[in-house]
């Protein structure tokens, strides 16, 4: 009796420990952000995840039957990840009550493809304007009212500014704190959706702010006390564009808007961002109170280096310059998304600021985006890169696409590149100008990458315009692996004292299965170094080399 007694006290003890630790790695499992050196890595079932993604075009997740043909082209062109779209009109079409038969459907069919999920929530506004909410919000302009022209006409805009869109804010996070909910009964354990975007590329169009009464007054009163109070805390690390506007008048600690950021649309476009970041972080808010899965914000971008003007573009979305707006207004959101379909350099450069994570959930597809993926992955350890529309683009019927292979290279290439992220073993580089010449460091080297017309005899001509791409990951002093897009020559030049030239020893081609390198053709001299001596040429003439995993070794001589 004594024995089974302790027998008995042993099991309930094991059962309880079993509970509490099972219940700690679910808790754990949820995917998160997690940091690794200078990089922010997406974790999802306890390993390090970068997203090789495509985004579905905007109405594709309105219809299953419509998405059943497109899910095993999503396999075929080696995707791990689908960014489909939740909208608030078909969730919620009667107040209160939800339809969830679609979330259901995506999240299945991902399943059964193998694919994760990041899922967009198209709710207040979608390129800014309102056209996804819900018919019954919509004509309860009263109780949820529009941005206003300076007429006074109403926008088809739900406003943002915080006091007088706060209903339109609430009914937004309760459906969205629904979508959660649900999310976290159908797929708390098995992690398909593995982020969340927070509305879709918000911010006033036609104008640089909402005119309206309200609008008006709060942009005439104080700027918020917790605005002000991040930006004095965050001082010394304010992105510069937005710290040098503060300074330039007077750095005040407390004011109007106008008396703090001076008299000027951009002052408009400021008033904008801090309410719209208000109004989508408490939406996150109470989205993560029921599943804290990683969430972002996309925006809409303008040209590189030309004048901007606030309402051409949505004022107000988490532009660059205004990245410090909206990590003091929101945040629960984690990642600050561009849509990023041009000035690729520069624009994924500034998004790494403050330490925000890249994660591109709108880009190119095909020869563009294969070079801009490897770039984005290598130069800036980002978390993913999204194709934007892939059933449309035919690019995407084509299996042997430049983006689809560049994928399936990556995907092979993952250990070691999640394994080297955020230690500066990694780089990449983009060529897309005219006589662009990138110089980039990767441990003793330093790369010079240019781009090339011709290359050996490689069919068919290369396009004018330069479009290559390439990641390197260091994994010994002298040895690489590199995956290329687009034709370029490497030279290497040593950063350590020592002999000063640098020769390329020998070129691999090879595979990773199952996380060990399969070795395959010795690359001959063509590559190595009869047109550039010591240059390491991309492609490799007469065949496809190109998109597959290279491994380099390097040695010195003089
Ligand atoms: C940006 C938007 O975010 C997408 O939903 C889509 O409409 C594209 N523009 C179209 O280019």
């Amino acid at each position: 009796m004594k024995v089974q007694n302790t027998l008995c006290c042993i099991f309930v003890c094991w059962l309880g420990w079993l509970t509490v630790q099972s219940k700690a790695q679910s808790d754990s499992g949820i995917p998160h952000l997690r940091k690794q050196g200078t990089a922010t890595q997406l974790i999802v079932d306890g390993k390090p995840f970068v997203a090789l993604a495509g985004e579905l075009g905007n109405d594709a997740s309105t219809s299953l039957e419509y998405l059943r043909p497109i899910w095993p082209t999503l396999v075929q062109v080696n995707l791990n990840t689908v960014l489909p779209v939740a909208y608030w009109e078909l969730l919620e079409p009667e107040e209160g009550k939800f339809d969830f038969t679609l979330v259901d459907g995506i999240i299945e069919e991902a399943r059964r493809h193998n694919l994760r999920v990041g899922l967009l929530w198209f709710a207040s506004w979608k390129n800014g304007v309102s056209s996804f909410a819900p018919v019954w919000a919509k004509k309860d302009f009263k109780r949820f009212p529009r941005a206003q022209t300076k007429k006074g006409t109403g926008l088809e805009i739900f406003s943002a500014i915080e006091g007088y869109g706060d209903a339109t804010r609430d009914a937004d996070a309760r459906a969205f704190a629904a979508l959660m909910r649900h999310i976290k009964e159908v797929d708390g354990q098995q992690h398909t959706v593995i982020m969340m975007q927070v509305e879709n590329e918000v911010g006033v169009l036609g104008d640089s702010r909402d005119r309206s009464p309200a609008a008006d007054k709060a942009f005439a009163g104080p700027v918020p006390k917790d605005l002000m109070d991040y930006l004095q805390k965050n001082k010394d690390t304010l992105v510069p564009e937005f710290r040098q506007v503060w300074e330039a008048n007077g750095f005040k600690t407390s004011g109007t808007w106008e008396e703090v950021f001076g008299q000027s649309a951009a002052t408009d476009e400021t008033f904008m961002a801090w309410n719209y970041a208000r109004y989508i972080g408490r939406v996150a808010e109470a989205g993560k109170a029921e599943y804290p899965l990683p969430m972002f914000v996309n925006t809409w971008l303008y040209a590189f280096g030309k004048p901007h003007q606030p309402g051409r573009t949505p004022s107000g979305g988490a532009l660059p310059h205004l990245m410090d707006v909206w990590r003091a207004g929101a945040p629960r959101i984690d990642i600050l998304s561009p849509d990023l379909y041009s000035d690729f350099v520069p624009f994924s450069a500034q998004y790494t600021r403050s330490g925000n994570p890249l994660f591109i959930p709108e880009g190119q597809g095909g020869a563009e985006g294969a070079a801009r993926a490897l770039y984005a992955i290598g130069r800036h350890d980002a978390i993913g890169y999204s194709v934007f529309a892939i059933e449309n683009n035919s690019l995407w019927q084509d299996p042997a696409n430049d983006l689809g292979r560049v994928y399936k290279a990556l995907s092979q290439l993952m250990p070691l590149i999640v394994d080297h992220q955020g230690k500066g073993m990694m780089t990449g580089v983009l060529l897309e100008e005219k006589g662009q010449i990138e110089k980039v460091r990767l441990g003793d080297y330093t790369m010079s990458a240019t781009f090339i017309r011709e290359s050996g005899n490689l069919p068919p001509p290369p396009p004018a315009v330069p479009r290559a791409g390439a990641l390197f990951v260091l994994t010994a002093p002298d040895e690489l692996y590199v995956i290329a897009s687009g034709r370029m020559t490497i030279t290497f030049t040593p950063n350590t004292p020592g002999p000063p030239l640098v020769g390329v020893a020998t070129v691999d081609e090879g595979s990773f299965v199952d996380g060990r390198w399969v070795q395959g053709r010795r690359l001959d001299h063509r590559v190595t170094g009869s047109y550039d001596v010591g240059a390491l040429r991309m492609p490799f003439a007469y065949d496809r080399s190109e998109h597959s995993i290279l491994r380099v070794t390097l040695y010195r001589y003089q």
